[in-house]
C-alpha cells in the first residue's frame, strides 16, 4: 500500500477519534510559541520559546518568503536546537518585505508553522544612538563628535539639549554630520543633551534618544583676564598689607628688634690670643719661603679671627705642592 493512502486513513481515523490535548499526541507537537523578531541597528534575531516534550531533542526550522516571491527560503536556520535564529543577512535585503515562519520537529514529529508579522528591516529595526566619542567646549558653543555603527547613506542625526538648571529644551536640526554644533550658549555652564538617529528609506525610521549627558562650556578669553587681572589685584594688596604690618611691628618694637638683628659681637677669647700670638709669625714664615717660586695673588689684612684662619688653611692648601718640604719642616 502507497504511503499517501497510509496517511489519508490514520486522518480518517484520527478525525473519527475525539480530539485530544495538543500537548499529547504523539503524531503532532505544539507550535513554538511567542514568536518575536528583535532587530536593532540592522541586527536580526527571531526567537520563541522553547517547545517542551518528555525526552528527546526538539529541532527547529525557520523559513522566510518574500512579497515578490510565493515560495519559502531557508536560511541558516535549519535543524537546530537553539530556540533563536539570527536572519542578519546580507542577501535579505533591507527594503524587502519579508514574512518568516518557524516550526518544530521530534523524529518524524512535525509542529504547524508559525508566521511572522510581514518585516521589513528599514522600518521595523530600531536605530541606535550614535556614540559620542567627544564634545569640544568653547566659551559659547558644545561641540559633539560621534560615530554610528551602521553603514547607512540615508542616516541622520538630532541633539536635544537644554541648560542643566533650567530644563527648557532646544533641538538642533536634522543633519547628516556626525559633528554637531550647540551654538549660542553661556559660558561656564553645564549643558545637558540627548542625541538620536534615524533613516529615511519610506518614512522616516526615527530611532530612540540616547542617554543624557551633561558637559561645561569654557570660560571666554576676558573672563579668563579678568580673572588673571583679580589674582594680581589680590597678591598686591597682600603685599601692601605685609608690609604695612611689618613697618608697624616694627616702629612698636623698635628695641627688641634691634636687639635680634644687632648682637655684639665678641671673637671668642682663645682665638683672639691664638691670632695675636702664634698665627702671625707662621704666616710671615710661609710668606717668605713661597715668595721666590710662588708669589701670593694677594694679600688682605684680616680683622676677625674666622676670616684669618680660614686664610691660612687656604694658604696652607694652595703651597703645600709647591713647598711641601717646607710645611714639612714647620711641622716638626
Ligand atoms: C510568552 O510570553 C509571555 C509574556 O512575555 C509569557 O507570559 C509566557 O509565559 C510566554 N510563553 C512561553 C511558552 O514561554
Ligand atoms: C521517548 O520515550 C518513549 C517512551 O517513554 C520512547 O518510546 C521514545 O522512543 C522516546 N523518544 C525519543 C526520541 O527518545
Ligand atoms: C551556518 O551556521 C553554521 C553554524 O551555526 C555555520 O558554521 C555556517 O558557517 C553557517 N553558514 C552560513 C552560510 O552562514
Ligand atoms: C533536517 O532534519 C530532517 C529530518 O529530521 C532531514 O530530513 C533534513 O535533511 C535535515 N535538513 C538539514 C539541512 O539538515
Ligand atoms: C548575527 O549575524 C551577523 C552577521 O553574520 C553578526 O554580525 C552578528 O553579530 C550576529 N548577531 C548575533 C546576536 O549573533
Ligand atoms: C513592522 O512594522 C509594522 C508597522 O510599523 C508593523 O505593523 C509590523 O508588525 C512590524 N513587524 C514586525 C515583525 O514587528
Amino acid at each position: 500500500m502507497p504511503r499517501p493512502g497510509a496517511a489519508l486513513l490514520l486522518c480518517l481515523v484520527l478525525l473519527s477519534l475525539p480530539e485530544p490535548p495538543a500537548a499529547e499526541s504523539p503524531l503532532q507537537l505544539p507550535t513554538p510559541q511567542n514568536v518575536t523578531i528583535y532587530s536593532y541597528n540592522y541586527q536580526n534575531l527571531l526567537t520563541w520559546a522553547p517547545v517542551k516534550v518528555d525526552n528527546g531533542s526538539v529541532l527547529y526550522t525557520v523559513q522566510y518568503n518574500t512579497l515578490a516571491c510565493d515560495w519559502w527560503e531557508e536560511i541558516n536556520c535549519t535543524n537546530i536546537t537553539k530556540t533563536e535564529c539570527n536572519f542578519t543577512d546580507p542577501d535579505i535585503k533591507r527594503f524587502w518585505t519579508i514574512t518568516l515562519r518557524v516550526r518544530a520537529e521530534l523524529g518524524q514529529v512535525k509542529s504547524d508553522w508559525v508566521e511572522t508579522n510581514k518585516f521589513v528591516a528599514d522600518k521595523n529595526t530600531t536605530i541606535g544612538p550614535p556614540v559620542i566619542v567627544n564634545v569640544d567646549s568653547t566659551p559659547d558653543s558644545l561641540f559633539l563628535n560621534f560615530l554610528h555603527t551602521v553603514k547607512e547613506d540615508t542616516l541622520q542625526y538630532l541633539v536635544r539639549y537644554w541648560e542643566q538648571s533650567t530644563n527648557k529644551q532646544h533641538e538642533t536640526e536634522w543633519t547628516k554630520n556626525t559633528r554637531i554644533g550647540l551654538l549660542n550658549l553661556k559660558q561656564l555652564t553645564v549643558y545637558c543633551f540627548q542625541i538620536r538617529a534615524k533613516v529615511q528609506v519610506f518614512d522616516d525610521n526615527i530611532g530612540p534618544l540616547s542617554k543624557t549627558k551633561c558637559h561645561k562650556t569654557a570660560a571666554s578669553g576676558a573672563m579668563r583676564a579678568g580673572f588673571v587681572v583679580v589674582i594680581f589685584v589680590a597678591a598686591t594688596v597682600t603685599v601692601v598689607i605685609l608690609a604695612i604690618v611689618c613697618f608697624l611691628f616694627i616702629q612698636k618694637f623698635h628695641q627688641v628688634v634691634k636687639y635680634w638683628f644687632q648682637p655684639p659681637f665678641k671673637i671668642p677669647p682663645h682665638i683672639g690670643e691664638y691670632l695675636k700670638g702664634a698665627e702671625m709669625p707662621v704666616l710671615e714664615e710661609l710668606q717668605n719661603n713661597c715668595a721666590e717660586e710662588d708669589p701670593w695673588d694677594s694679600l688682605s689684612v684680616f680683622s676677625s679671627a674666622e676670616e684669618s684662619q680660614s686664610l691660612v688653611s687656604d694658604t696652607l692648601n694652595t703651597n703645600v705642592h709647591s713647598n711641601s718640604r717646607s710645611i714639612e719642616s714647620e711641622k716638626t
